[in-house]
């Protein structure tokens, strides 16, 4: 059944919320599904469309994970994790910020969603309008509007380097503003919010009683010598963050975030009564990323996404498909097909069907012209990514 005859028929149901027509799949996934077949057809399709790490867990978090196992550690925790994980968190943020951040102000979540799920319960009120960045990661509008609230997109171009402007918050600030939402690096442009932009932002968001929320998912995959937390520019600012990423544990479910002192209390209920816990055995197994054979092995991985990210970049603007920004973290490049004529639907539906590349339109990520961007992900080997570009090049030309 189609996306569209999916809608229609869910809509006969007479209990779901009416306002869950807002909550879209993600085209990302279409993509992927549809990738698939073309793969059980006997068609190769080179896949850069997917927003996780090809590299499965790295062996001494596999490893923490079988010992917890074995010695039965599979009881719920403690609802805001357990407390040797939300230790090293806390000794990670010393090591890469120099800050110190109390482990009680740590909550363990399931992935950055649950993070974010519980961010959403805490901070946001029906009728209230939360700043967000117009493209981000699909979900964090999405959540807004499940609190009956409006995410106020704002729009963020290439000029710009896809950053927002405190004169653009100015602007778009009502009486019912009451938080911005963030993300660095984002989701799908790979840009950074540096130190001055940062603290700009943060300082407006004080000055105008709103909470400021920053999610910080891809720190570690960052291509830049800083860059900032938020907590590094404002101590009472709220932080998601994931082991998915850089920690390459996407199915293992398992993520935080940072609240100020004043907030843990509340949180923690919230925590209680929306999962219990995140799950026990990918916590235990999280202690194994901070022993030093993982340390080294989540570096050389990060620098294999840098030389990719590095080849793939240069190899983009010789076909005349340039990064729109540049790629400061995460491992995504954002790219302008509009001088070809296609909106990004189409354009992704051709390089698909006839080329076999698999990307995303822009439209999962926004309003904001979205329609004449693509996403591309460089979470495939270097093999693939030249095939991407040879295939790519061909339709191209062919488009000229
Ligand atoms: C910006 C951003 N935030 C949150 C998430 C959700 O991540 P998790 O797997 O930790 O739930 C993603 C996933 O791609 C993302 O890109």
């Amino acid at each position: 059944m189609d996306y569209d005859n999916k809608q229609a028929e869910s809509a006969k149901r007479p209990f779901a919320r009416k306002s869950l027509k807002h909550v879209n799949s993600f085209k990302a996934m279409d993509v992927m599904r549809r990738a698939s077949e073309l793969e059980s057809l006997g068609r190769k399709i080179v896949h850069l469309e997917v927003g996780e790490p090809d590299f499965s867990t790295v062996a001494p978090i596999v490893d923490a994970a079988k010992k917890a196992l074995e010695k039965g550690l599979t009881q719920y925790t403690s609802p805001t994790g357990i407390v040797e994980l939300k230790t090293r968190l806390s000794e990670l943020y010393f090591r890469r910020h120099g800050l110190s951040v109390n482990a009680e102000r740590i909550l363990i979540t399931p992935g950055a969603s649950g993070g974010l799920l519980l961010l959403a319960n805490l901070l946001v009120e029906a009728g209230d309008e939360i700043l967000i960045m117009d493209p981000a990661y699909p979900c964090v509008r999405n959540f807004i509007r499940l609190m009956s609230a409006t995410p106020r997109l704002i729009p963020c171009d290439a000029q710009q380097g896809f950053r927002p402007t405190v004169s653009q918050f100015e602007k778009a600030r009502n009486s019912s503003t009451k938080g911005v939402w963030l993300a660095s690096p984002n989701n799908p442009t790979g840009t950074v919010l540096d130190r001055e932009t940062l603290t700009k932002l943060a300082v407006w968001a004080r000055s105008t009683a709103n909470h400021f929320l920053v999610d910080e998912i891809y720190h570690g995959l960052h291509y830049v010598s800083d860059l900032p937390s938020v907590l590094e520019v404002e101590s009472d600012a709220f932080v998601v963050n994931s082991f998915s990423k850089y920690f390459g544990m996407t199915g293992w479910r398992l993520g935080w975030i940072v609240v100020p002192d004043q907030y843990v209390e509340q949180a923690t209920r919230l925590a209680q009564n929306l999962y219990i816990c995140a799950s026990s055995i990918s916590q235990y197994g999280a202690l194994g990323a901070f022993t030093s054979e993982a340390e080294i092995l989540l570096e050389n991985r990060r620098h294999e996404f840098n030389q990719r990210r590095g080849y793939f970049c240069n190899a983009l603007s010789e076909i005349g498909l340039p990064p729109a920004a540049s790629v400061d973290g995460a491992f995504y490049v954002y790219a302008d097909v509009s001088r070809y004529n296609f909106d990004s639907q189409t354009f992704c539906q051709l390089m698909l069907e006839k080329f076999g590349v698999a990307m995303t339109p822009g439209t999962d990520f926004g309003e904001y012209k979205s329609s004449q961007y693509v996403r591309m992900s460089f979470t495939t080997s270097q093999e693939n990514l030249e095939l991407g570009i040879e295939r790519m090049q061909s339709a191209l030309d062919s488009f000229r």
